[in-house]
């Protein structure tokens, strides 16, 4: 928590609950005033303009892999939290796939630990089962006695079906959501790209987007018999869009859905040139995949936009494309992809990426606003018209693997405070 008084004066509040001319005054790491013309000059307040921009509580991701422990080559709290603040997050969810994996109460503590120095808000995700190896469940209420409110084997998705369905039961008795990466690992089996017209033309081996529609529907059953609160990550296939929709009108409200931007926004067709920054799992599908997502998103049956931010080292991507980890930064690029890509208005943008998926995480604390004096003081002010080109040179994130390198893209964060500290002024990290 931040001592110091910030004014943030000239922009346009928008949050869950409507949008409105106003400054925000900050102090003592709390909103203490949201008014328009408060006061200015006052010694002693930082004023950040925010003229033009559009003031909003902090993004929040449910999707992020930070790499501690184990890959800090890749990727550290500290570097990864910074990356998150110049993406105008103020929370994020850190993926368990880490090296230990985090299935104990120990790692969790661990990552708990390094937290607390971070550039916003961090909270572990724990695995399911023991080592991610989808054999035996992991201890959840362990880690639930922590603060873990959401469970994922991510990088891969929990094949035994029986042990999925007693998780989602355990999980339901904790409170607790269970996030599941959808794909099939038999029908996934040697692909390293979306099965179709570009995996032959390319004589690349395909993973068949039916690897994740069959988990897809398998766990919305599962969904249906338990109760529990599932969550489907990173949906990437017109098919999966179509069972949630179908599953949300037929009465099943305990299950939400994520997209990223680079499903979003890319087509497998970005393989042409056999980059492997272009690999990810699931992977890059077809021109009408991203418009049944885009369409999901419009629609409701797709909750929130998560990043599932993957940093790799140069070692781990510079091989041949099946040889190379899958996955992308995202953190920094986000919300610019989402503002220029998805022709939706900044307010269902930010729905989409704030509230929506701090109520999806049990955030509390301010997390996704609204800004009402009294609340925790994590905001963002995005500048809407702010035109910028993505250098990989230029992340703060220790990695360099994005698939937007030279895009141009329209709409940058230009302050993020988190607890009252402006963790980002300008469009620079303060550390
Ligand atoms: O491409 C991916 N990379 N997909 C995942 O689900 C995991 C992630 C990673 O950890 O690198």
């Amino acid at each position: 928590m931040s001592e110091r008084r910030v004014l943030v004066h000239g922009g346009t509040v928008v949050d869950a609950t409507g949008a409105r001319r106003a400054d925000v005054l900050v102090a003592g790491g709390v909103i203490a005033e949201v008014g328009p013309h408060l006061e200015r000059g006052r010694r002693g307040t930082l004023a950040l303009d925010a003229e033009g921009c559009v003031v909003a509580p902090g993004l929040v991701d449910v999707h992020t892999h930070l790499r501690e422990p184990g890959g800090e080559e890749a990727e550290t709290l500290e570097s990864g939290s910074r990356a998150a603040a110049l993406g105008g997050f103020t929370a994020v969810v850190a993926m368990p796939n880490t090296e230990p994996p985090a299935d104990s109460a120990e790692v969790v503590r661990y990552v708990l630990e390094r937290a607390r120095t971070a550039c916003c808000s961090v909270q572990p995700a724990g695995c399911i089962t023991v080592g991610r190896q989808g054999k035996v469940l992991a201890p959840m209420a362990e880690m639930a006695g922590l603060g873990v409110r959401l469970f994922t084997d991510d990088g891969h998705g929990v094949q035994d079906p029986s042990l999925m369905r007693r998780a989602l039961e355990y999980a339901s008795s904790l409170g607790v959501v269970v996030a599941q990466h959808c794909e099939d690992d038999a029908l996934a089996a040697g692909g390293c790209m979306n099965e179709g017209e570009w995996s032959s033309r390319l004589g690349l081996p395909g993973r068949s987007s039916l690897a994740e529609e069959v988990m897809v529907e398998r766990d919305l059953a599962l969904a249906r018999l338990t109760g529990a609160r599932l969550h489907l990550m990173h949906l990437s296939s017109a098919a999966a869009v179509a069972a949630v929709r179908r599953a949300k009108a037929a009465g099943l409200a305990n299950v939400s859905a994520e997209a990223t931007p680079h499903h979003l926004s890319l087509t497998d067709e970005a393989l042409a040139g056999y980059d492997p920054v272009f690999k990810v799992n699931p992977p890059l599908r077809a021109r009408a995949d991203v418009e049944a997502l885009r369409q999901g998103l419009a629609d409701g049956t797709i909750d929130v936009i998560a990043t599932d931010h993957a940093p790799h080292s140069p070692e781990a991507k510079q091989v041949t494309m099946c040889e190379a980890a899958p996955g992308m930064v995202g953190l920094e690029t986000a919300l610019a992809v989402a503002l220029t890509d998805l022709a939706l208005p900044i307010a269902d943008v930010l729905a989409l990426m704030s509230w929506r998926p701090a109520r999806l995480a049990g955030l509390g604390d301010g997390q996704g606003g609204p800004l009402v004096p009294g609340a925790p003081a994590h905001l963002c002010v995005v500048d809407p018209a702010r035109g910028w080109v993505v250098d990989p040179a230029k992340l703060a994130s220790k990695s360099r693997n994005t698939p937007f390198a030279g895009r141009r893209l329209q709409g940058r964060v230009r302050h993020t405070l988190y607890a009252g500290e402006p963790v980002v002024i300008g469009e620079e990290a303060q550390r």
